[in-house]
């Protein structure tokens, strides 16, 4: 059985341009169900450690600093089979190569300021899911 939650994040380009309730709203017209979120400026040891399986990347710096950089919203969503679910809703890291109507392909910039981080597993739903929030918040 596959986990009935997910984790996510609208990043700085994308809350700074004001895209935050246009992004919810689609994800929510898609079917999830926003069950926890808040509001965060993260330290450049929390972008760290939220992106440590990336330390070796040669994009792992200019990451940290972007999501470092500016206020971001960390969230939970609710949906049958949701991690595939969302991966599906929110395209390609590269809005380029994201399909039509993806979350990517309607508000992302760039392959670096993508707009949307989504969990790619169940195991990092969990593990992203508690770097952000208490375990009676996520429903
Ligand atoms: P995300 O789903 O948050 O997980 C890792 C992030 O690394 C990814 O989205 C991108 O924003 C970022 N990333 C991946 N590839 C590149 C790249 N070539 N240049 C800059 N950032 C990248």
């Amino acid at each position: 059985m596959s986990l009935d939650y997910t984790f996510s994040i609208i990043k700085p380009d994308a809350f700074n341009a004001g895209k935050a309730g246009k992004i919810i709203g689609h994800l929510e017209a898609e079917g999830f169900k926003l069950t926890a979120a808040r509001v965060i400026l993260l330290t450049r040891r929390q972008a760290e450690e939220f992106y440590a399986v990336h330390r070796a990347r040669p994009f792992y710096g200019e990451l940290v600093e972007f999501m470092s950089s500016a206020l971001c919203m960390p969230f939970v969503l609710q949906k049958t089979n949701a991690v595939n679910a969302l991966r599906d809703a929110i395209g390609a890291t590269d809005p380029a190569e994201a399909a039509e109507g993806t979350v990517r392909r309607l508000f992302a910039e760039s392959k670096g300021r993508n707009a949307i981080h989504a969990s790619d597993s169940d195991e990092n739903a969990i593990r992203e899911s508690r770097f952000f929030f208490a375990g009676s918040e996520v429903v």
